[in-house]
């Protein structure tokens, strides 16, 4: 049997923010995401205007790797990661944002954490911006409303770009950047841009606005970083959630494709090069007025991307004569026309469970693309269970990722994508990004901490921390 190619990167993703903790140690200012609190499933969590005493937010301790790198590292190593997928926390390297000069303490913990890696055998994925935009450019300049954060994130790439030039090679530039296309809840815009829409406002003409100054940064990024070294391979990465139709009916089939415009418009722009035919339409259609600079097209043009790193967890399902009005409803992930698909089951979350959905989105991204995927996050949120003699039985999750492993392998050995590797997130249980909470558990290492934030962070392995382990020794043979 065929096999998949000997360099396929196998690893885990996380984000700064949702595991590191240390929010406000080594000269780290605080960031869009510790001014969250905790929510829950169904709960949205709130963004407070300052750090409130009697409220608890999550993220400031998270799972304390900012202390205990080496001894989680030594875990990830333990497993046979060949590479880890995490972010660098900006408001570690930039405390506000606007400085002139970056903090040093900050770049001196992502020296170590990289030297830590590289010395267990395991290649840094590092994406710059994944929600841990510095506090201060989100409540002084409206975040990427600004064309001058525009400035400060490229000076911070090209920091980091200098500074990690022989420990990096594969970057990412922003984290899920069309997750914002769903304007209905507003942690997404808040995230990923530093952005609160007022009211009066048209979310949707905001949100492109922000959009196109994370584009400009992320192509004028990729530029100065492949300046510094040309080895580096700078990716984007997008959230890729692929809408089916219902039924064979046509205008089910054309709500699907007009509805994949959503997940499709910031990859084209990213890979492409320029700003694909329907966005122009819609803009002329209701009259979004996106300021664009004289060179922005140039910009664009040359800092295009060496791949295309997503996230896959689910899938959505959209029928044309239903109409939803409560958008923040996950089943019908955000969509007016969403419904449930009657083949698939969903987690205690409501997250469908589609793997034919990972090989039918590898097929359609790269035929569109025909440059190399990564796949930098996929994985089970699920309630974990300590037995008495302090085993964790995860077979739900091993089952989930097994699957999942199973549809990406005919991807790239039945229908030839090129497929860089594979990052299941959250190898170790950390904060989730919607709810906040610690309850919903990715990890194959369990952590012991609580949705309140109690517990001794003590790590224990779950039956998925072996059973990935072959699967990295085998290449993805046994599964
Ligand atoms: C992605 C994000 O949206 O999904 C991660 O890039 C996030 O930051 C992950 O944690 C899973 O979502 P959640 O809400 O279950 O943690």
């Amino acid at each position: 049997m065929e096999k998949l190619p000997n360099d396929f990167l196998w690893g885990g993703a996380l984000a700064a923010h949702q595991f590191e903790g240390g929010w406000d140690q080594g000269g780290k200012g605080p960031s869009v995401v510790d001014v969250m609190t905790a929510g829950a499933h169904g709960v949205a969590r709130q963004i407070t205007a300052t750090i409130e005493r009697d409220k608890f937010y999550p993220n400031h301790e998270a799972i304390d790797f900012y202390s205990k790198y080496k001894e989680d590292i030594a875990l990830f190593a333990e497993m046979g990661l060949t590479c880890l997928r995490t972010s660098i926390a900006w408001s570690r390297i930039f405390p506000k944002g606007d400085e002139t000069e970056p903090n040093e303490e900050g770049l001196n913990f992502y020296d170590n954490l990289f030297d830590e890696l590289l010395k267990n055998g395991i290649e840094p994925v590092i994406t710059l911006s994944h929600f841990e935009m510095p506090l201060h450019l989100a409540r002084e300049y409206g975040g990427f409303r600004s064309r001058k954060v525009v400035d400060y994130f490229v000076k911070f790439a090209e920091v980091c770009f200098v500074r990690y030039q022989d420990k990096v090679k594969y970057w990412m530039t922003f984290n899920e950047i069309n997750n914002k296309m769903d304007v209905h809840n507003p942690i997404f815009l808040w995230t990923n841009s530093g952005v609160v829409i007022t009211e009066g406002e048209n979310a949707k003409e905001v949100m492109y606005q922000a959009g196109h100054h994370e584009l400009i940064a992320s192509a004028l990024a990729v530029a100065k970083g492949k300046a510094i070294n040309p080895n580096f391979k700078i990716g984007a990465m997008v959230s890729h959630v692929p809408v089916y139709p219902y039924s064979s009916n046509p205008a089910d089939v054309m709500l699907a494709e007009e509805e994949m415009r959503q997940r499709y418009f910031f990859p084209d722009v990213h890979v492409r090069g320029y700003y694909p035919n329907y966005v122009l339409k819609e803009f002329e259609r209701e009259g979004y007025n996106i300021q664009m600079e004289p060179g922005d097209e140039e910009i664009l043009k040359n800092g295009k991307v060496d791949y295309l790193g997503f996230s896959y967890y689910m899938s959505t399902t959209v029928k044309s004569d239903v109409h939803n009005d409560n958008l923040s409803n996950i089943v019908n992930g955000g969509l007016p026309n969403g419904v449930e698909n009657p083949y698939i089951q969903s987690s205690d979350w409501g997250w469908s469970i589609d793997p034919t959905g990972l090989r039918y989105t590898l097929n359609r991204l790269y035929d569109r693309y025909q440059i190399p995927l990564f796949i930098v996050e996929n994985g089970f949120g699920a309630i974990d269970t300590i037995e008495e003699d302090g085993d964790i039985h995860d077979t739900q999750r091993i089952d989930y990722l097994k699957s999942h492993i199973e549809a990406l392998k005919k991807a790239v050995l039945y229908d030839g994508v090129d497929l860089m590797g594979y990052t299941p997130w959250g190898i170790i249980d950390i904060v989730s990004f919607t709810t906040g909470e610690m309850k919903k558990r990715y990890g194959m290492i369990y952590v012991d901490r609580d949705n309140e934030g109690n517990g001794t962070m003590k790590r224990f392995k779950k039956d998925s921390f072996d059973w990935y382990k072959t699967v990295i020794r085998t290449n993805g043979d046994q599964l």
